[in-house]
Order: C-alpha cells, then sequence, then structure tokens
C-alpha cells in the first residue's frame, strides 16, 4: 500500500482516489499471496483518511467484481482463473484449460436442431434453409465461468447435439471430421446484463467478442462460433514475424 498515492491536491475524491489504487494493486495481481484485505480500520489508519472513505472504496470494487464481502469475515479478493491463450494455434477450450490444470466443463445453455439463420447459412456456406446444429455453452475452468459459446455446425457433420458430451472437437475428431484451420475475428465489448449475469461479472464489464470459422483441411466450413470471452480471464498472444 502506498499512502501517498492520495493527496486532497487532486481533483478526484478521496474514495476514488482509494478505489483507483487498491483497483490497480489487485489488477497487477500485487495483492495475490493474501486473499484477505486489512480491515476497514487498518485501511483507513494506513491511507489517513475516514473510514466512510474506505467503506465508499470498498463498495466500488464490490460493485465491480474485484472484491467481496463475507458477513464478519471481511473482504476478499475475487480469484478468477487467468488463461494465456495463443492466438497462432487451433485447439478447444478443453484442450486449452485442460493444458493449464484446470479442469475444463461446460453448462449446457441450449441444444437443438434447425434450420440455418442467413448469417449461418453465409459462414457455413450453406444454401439458405439448410440443417444445422446449435450448441450454446457456458464454458468454465475450476467451476469460474470464463466464457459462452454458441457453436453452429452444419448438420451433415453432427448430426445430433446430443452426439456433444464433453469436447465438441474431440466429437468431430471422432466422427472423422477433424477442424483443420480457423479464421478468428475479436473485437471489444461491453457485455449485457444477461450475459454478464451467466459469466458472474458486473453488467457492462469488458469482454472480447469472438467469432471463429472453423474449416476442414479440404476448405469446407465446419463451424461457426459466436462467443463472448471475459476480458478480465484472458490474455490473448500472438507471435509476430517481419513481414
Ligand atoms: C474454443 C473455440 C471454440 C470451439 C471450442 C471447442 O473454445 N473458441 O470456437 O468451439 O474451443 O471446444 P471443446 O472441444 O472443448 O468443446
Amino acid at each position: 500500500f502506498d499512502p501517498t498515492a492520495l493527496s486532497d491536491a487532486l481533483p478526484l475524491p478521496l474514495y476514488l482516489q482509494l478505489a483507483r489504487h487498491l483497483r490497480a494493486l489487485i489488477v497487477e495481481g500485487r495483492l495475490t499471496d493474501q486473499d484477505a484485505l486489512p480491515g476497514e480500520r487498518e485501511l483507513a489508519e494506513t491511507f489517513a483518511v475516514s473510514r466512510v472513505t474506505v467503506r465508499k472504496a470498498l463498495r466500488e470494487l464490490i460493485a465491480e467484481g474485484l472484491l467481496h464481502q463475507r458477513q464478519g469475515a471481511g473482504t476478499f479478493i475475487n480469484r478468477s482463473p487467468h488463461v494465456e491463450q495463443r492466438l497462432s494455434a487451433l485447439t478447444s477450450f478443453t484442450e486449452d484449460i485442460g493444458g493449464r490444470g484446470l479442469k475444463p466443463d461446460s453448462r449446457w445453455l441450449g441444444r437443438s436442431a434447425g434450420t440455418a439463420t442467413p448469417e449461418e447459412a453465409m459462414a457455413l456456406g450453406l444454401r439458405p434453409g439448410a440443417e444445422v446444429v446449435r450448441l450454446h455453452r457456458l464454458r468454465l475452468a475450476d467451476g469460474t465461468p470464463l466464457a459462452i459459446e454458441l457453436s453452429a455446425l452444419p448438420a451433415s457433420f453432427l448430426p445430433d447435439p446430443e452426439l456433444v458430451q464433453g469436447s465438441l472437437y474431440e466429437t468431430l475428431r471422432g466422427r472423422g471430421h477433424p477442424p483443420f484451420r480457423a479464421l478468428q475475428r475479436l473485437s471489444a465489448i461491453r457485455l449485457p446484463a444477461d450475459q454478464a449475469a451467466l459469466l458472474g461479472v458486473p453488467d457492462g464489464a469488458p469482454a472480447l467478442y469472438i467469432e471463429r470459422r472453423t474449416f476442414l483441411e479440404n476448405g469446407t466450413p465446419l463451424e461457426f462460433v459466436r462467443s463472448h470471452y471475459r476480458g478480465d480471464a484472458y490474455d490473448f498472444v500472438v507471435e509476430l514475424s517481419l513481414a
């Protein structure tokens, strides 16, 4: 903690200055080895501010999802798995999470067969009205939700959504349709309320919207995925070489 981070001379209210300082410590991982924050009185003394100021600062960070309070026990930092994801390798969620020693899991939000929407037909190179299968999943690592994924596949490659129990890519490989190549587009968004609730983050929290089109080796589109990845849980890493 750095008490000099707060100053009466700054145009920002003290509680927001304190929130900003604590946020930076949490986000930079400098408070990782201690789960609980010091008590309100101790924080007030450290920063030479009132307990009201401390309380208001903590309330800000709780609303942002960085801290939580347990009755009688204190204030705790919310830990979430942090995943460093290479962008240049075509991997599945199960492989990404399992490879980091975390337990991958999915919760079904929906699974259905139906006719392709114009967007899906276009992305999958299907004629309008062709049959597709949709898998809508909340993806978790060690029980923490990290992403929401909606995959659509031509029914010719996956006739029944119930065929997928664990990994979709594993299922496709087992059926002789291994994913070979993918095109992916990432954009920054703020999560709408329903998705934020599923991911356990505050409304409007930052996220990455990722669209992926996956192809078979012969170039046939296999999968069209629209997904939302928590911005606080992922670093996407890519290697660049001289063009
Ligand atoms: C990643 C990709 C998705 C893909 C999924 C398959 O999460 N972003 O586009 O559908 O992996 O994962 P799994 O094989 O674990 O179902």
